[in-house]
């Protein structure tokens, strides 16, 4: 069967960027770096961002793209033994979606609530009681809460309906929702910067506090916040890149997309902190109060500024919510696209929209967990342990399977036949002793902060079950493909090419 195409890089472009661009960069991205020292955090960012993020998004564009393959597909060309990795990428991604469009449909609720500022003064009773109506302890699971179920099941019809076509229908939401949120964004920049008190906001934005530097703890959470923020490690950009004609630009691709995404958050970033400037001035709650409150930043603390704007409150309280919607749904559906693609290499005569629907349903029952009323707690500690452990194996995997199986080498020489810029020796270095070397660190020090201090204290058999349970099973299907994966598959099938 010959493979799906895009039909024009410039659509595959907004595909990738589109994926990589999400709620990461809109509401995680500003408030890590204002905790962990402004300026220079955006110094460790970028840093990480060149000697990670960029090698490994080369790694998985090239992949796809050379093996014309999904993620399980592609790693297995290497070698079948190594077909676990793809595999783990995307479980890890069937993870993080099935609470991401929990989020989303969070993002839809007050889009709608938008409208009549629903949230009135109290925004955090608000959120928690009248919205998720929380459980005291993880452990009294509650019933599920009606009005997120509905919006999950719209969550997931919007994915059915944009990746139902495959690339054709990706290709028709894309247009639209990878500009939509930008030009959004660039409108909520001019509202914000012209408060009064923005200044202040984004100086404690963008202060640099170069100590910090030292502290390993921010590299930690560079590495982890550019992996996110790139979609690496969950199949998604070899999938994407594997519709890509053998012959694309590589290093082009790969640099395009990691610029705008770190833009774009970088631009979000000026965005929240501009407006919480405003509101520290208004409250007078100090910016670092209102900013280190994590998750409830975008559903706490934004909804109360959007109240407290001077005019046309409802109207840019709307675009907000709009925005992060926009930005989220198409990293949503490029996570289920991970997982159609393997299905689909898989077994390539079922009909892909059998392949979607499937896909879907059992996505979406996954996340009915999350909309319980302990759901927050639980979609806190798997997306901890996802993001701290699992990626950051898969990560490590995919750069060993590359640099020392395949070799840095060869899949340099490929890139550098398909590009106009060339990667020198360096990368291989990167690739096989740097990247490696600082993963393992990041795995150790990340399991020895969880298992001296119980994760945000919560019992340690949650911990277990949405934690560790999650890790050992990405952990157990690497090994279990290792173990019997047996024959060998040569890469015969594309003469020409290393
Ligand atoms: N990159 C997305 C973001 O920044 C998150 C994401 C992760 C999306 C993994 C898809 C896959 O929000």
């Amino acid at each position: 069967m010959k493979r799906e195409r895009w039909s024009s890089r410039t659509l595959f472009l907004f595909a990738a960027v589109a994926s990589a661009a999400g709620l990461g960069n809109a509401w995680r991205f500003p408030y890590v770096t204002a905790k962990y020292g402004g300026g220079a955090f955006l110094v460790a960012y970028i840093i990480v961002l060149i000697l990670f993020g960029k090698p490994i998004l080369d790694i998985e564009l090239a992949l796809g793209q050379r093996m014309q393959k999904a993620a399980i597909g592609s790693f297995q060309e290497i070698n079948a033994k190594l077909g676990g990795i793809g595999f783990a990428a995307i479980l890890c991604g069937f993870i993080v979606v099935s609470y991401y469009v929990v989020v989303m449909a969070w993002c839809g609720l007050y889009t709608i609530y938008s409208f009549t500022l629903k949230w009135g003064t109290d925004t955090k009773g608000f959120f928690f009681n009248q919205v998720l109506h929380i459980s005291k302890t993880p452990f009294n699971v509650g019933s599920i809460n009606l009005v997120i179920l509905v919006a999950l099941i719209l969550g997931w019809l919007c994915i059915y309906f944009s990746v139902r076509k495959g690339v054709k229908s990706v290709e028709g939401v894309v247009k639209i929702t990878m500009p939509l949120p930008v030009i959004l964004l660039v409108a909520l920049l001019v509202r914000g910067v012209t408060l009064p008190g923005a200044m202040d906001g984004i100086i404690y934005y963008l202060k640099p506090d170069f100590n910090s530097l030292l502290n390993w703890k921010v590299w930690s959470e560079a590495i982890g916040q550019v992996f996110f923020s790139l979609s690496l490690a969950f199949g998604i950009m070899i999938t994407y890149s594997s519709y890509l004609d053998i012959r694309g630009d590589i290093i082009e691709n790969s640099t395009i997309i990691a610029i705008s995404d770190c833009l774009i958050a970088v631009l979000a970033g000026f965005v929240v902190f501009s407006t919480l400037g405003y509101m520290s001035l208004q409250s007078g709650v100090g910016i670092s109060e209102l900013s280190t409150s994590g998750p409830g930043l975008a559903f706490v603390v934004f909804p109360k500024v959007l109240s407290l704007m001077p005019k046309f409150s409802q109207f840019f309280a709307v675009l907000f919510f709009v925005m992060l919607l926009t930005l989220a749904i198409d990293s949503a559906f490029s996570l289920a696209e991970a997982v159609i693609g393997v299905v689909n290499d898989r077994f390539p005569n079922v009909k892909k929209g059998r392949i979607v629907l499937g896909v879907c349903t059992v996505g979406f029952l996954c996340g009915i967990i999350f909309t319980t009323q302990s759901g927050l707690y639980y979609l806190d500690i798997v997306d901890h342990f996802v993001t701290n452990y699992s990626l950051i194996l898969v990560g490590l995997l995919e750069t060993l399977a590359v640099g020392w199986i395949y070799g840095a080498d060869r899949l340099r020489q490929y890139i550098n036949t398909v590009s106009r810029w060339e990667v020198g020796v360096w990368w291989d270095y990167l690739v096989k002793y740097i990247i490696p070397l600082c993963l393992v660190l990041l795995l150790i020090s990340n399991f020895k902060t969880d298992l001296m201090v119980p994760y945000e204290g919560y019992p340690s058999i949650f911990i277990f079950l949405f934690g560790w349970l999650p890790v050992i099973l990405v952990f157990g299907v690497i090994l279990l493909f290792f173990l019997c994966g047996r024959e060998k598959i040569g890469i015969s099938n594309f003469n020409g090419y290393c």
